[in-house]
């Protein structure tokens, strides 16, 4: 693992990112375009499938909802990518980083499978969007909380 962090860490493109002065803040700034987009579709979303919000059509908010939810993915983990290979070899080390990841992999496997557990055991599926309300912010307090854990 270490050897392959160094390899991302000493590839063109990441060299390019780190010794640019605004090129490094656009995707930063990318990154969280992503998570506001992410976190702001995720949480009306759940509460809706938790059943705390309940004078709307699940089904409806799902469909209005989700297109956002996969964007702010596809854009959160593109990003994201992009500023862990600049400082790969820090990152693996990281446990905020590590638990983030671990995290975000859990949380990611939740949400593809919500509809298949709901389908299953609708209480589950309410479960599973509770425990999907409170793993996003979660990594969100990680992903912060990384930049102030290097000693
Ligand atoms: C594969 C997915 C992801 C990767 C590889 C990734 C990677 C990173 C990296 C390398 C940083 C810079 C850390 C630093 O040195 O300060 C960062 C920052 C951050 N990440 Fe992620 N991230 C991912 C997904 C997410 C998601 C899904 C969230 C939120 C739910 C998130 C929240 C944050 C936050 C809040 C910051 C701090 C931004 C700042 O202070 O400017 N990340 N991420």
């Amino acid at each position: 693992l270490t050897e392959i962090a160094a390899a991302l860490e000493a590839t063109a493109l990441a060299q390019f990112l780190k010794g640019s002065h605004w090129v490094y803040p656009l995707v930063n700034a990318g990154h969280l375009l992503g998570i506001a987009l992410l976190i702001g579709a995720v949480v009306p979303l759940d509460l809706t499938l938790a059943g705390v919000l309940r004078r709307v059509d699940p089904a409806k908010v799902t469909a209005l909802l989700r297109p956002f939810v996969i964007v702010g993915l596809v854009l959160a983990t593109g990003f994201g990518s992009l500023l862990f290979i600049t400082q790969a070899s820090d990152y693996v080390r990281n446990p905020m980083f590590l638990s983030k990841m671990g995290f975000f992999a859990v949380a990611a496997l939740n949400a593809a499978l919500h509809w298949r557990i709901t389908s299953a055991n609708p209480v589950a599926g309410r479960l599973s969007a509770i425990f999907s309300l409170l793993l996003w912010p979660l990594i969100l307090l990680l992903g912060r909380l990384v930049g102030y854990s290097f000693g």
